[in-house]
């Protein structure tokens, strides 16, 4: 969506998921509005992208990558920056949520999506990968799924970002929507 966005201003735009479904998706709706946005079917932390990009963006995908995600992620992506490149990021900030009480780390609750009834069981916090683990079982099937939601806080994300010379320019904090939206600068050498 953001690339058909942008691609009206004159940009042009590469989105990367490794989701099969939303990368047909993109690449369905790009044929039918003759776009030129390109989607690639990838690990964006392990993705080796040619050439040099003004702006990127982790609007969305913060919650499945943990740091060690998001670190590896920075070192790749230094041969397609260049100084001044812009990154823009989202992401909840889930300690504080945690100590606040408003990110349950047990317990189970029902929630009904899309006239499904499942039930999420919080599995605790595993503080070594970075992750808030829990399962869930849809009403009428088997196996429960297991997942987990990857936890971030400002000072985690601004000291790994600072550590591959990005800049903190702005941070908005949450507001209407849940979580912060920062904007980071490449600061660092031209070709490292
Ligand atoms: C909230 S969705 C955002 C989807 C889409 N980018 C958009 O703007 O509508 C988060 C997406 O991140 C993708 N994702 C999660 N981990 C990823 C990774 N390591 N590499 C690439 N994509 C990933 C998921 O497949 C999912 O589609």
């Amino acid at each position: 969506m953001l690339g058909f966005v942008l691609e009206r201003r004159g940009r042009r735009y590469v989105g990367v998921d490794l989701n099969p479904d939303m990368i047909r998706e993109a690449r369905r709706t790009a044929e039918q509005l003759r776009s030129r946005c390109a989607f690639v079917l990838s690990d964006l932390t392990r993705v080796a992208l040619p050439g040099r990009f003004d702006t990127l963006t982790l609007i969305g995908p913060m919650c499945h990558l943990t740091a060690f995600d998001v670190a590896r992620f920075l070192r790749k992506v230094r041969r397609n920056v260049h100084r001044g490149t812009t990154l823009i990021v989202d992401y909840e900030d889930g300690i504080r949520r945690m100590a606040e009480g408003k990110r349950k780390t047990r317990g189970k609750e029902v929630q009904k999506v899309r006239g499904r009834f499942l039930s999420i069981a919080r599995r605790g916090v595993d503080t070594e990968a970075g992750l808030f683990p829990y399962s869930v079982h849809f009403r009428g099937s088997g196996q429960p799924l297991h997942a987990a939601e990857a936890i971030w806080s400002p000072f985690v994300l601004e000291a790994l970002m600072a550590a591959e010379d990005w800049e903190l320019v702005r941070r908005v904090p949450p507001g209407r929507h849940l979580g912060f939206r920062d904007i980071y600068r490449f600061v660092g050498p031209r070709d490292s």
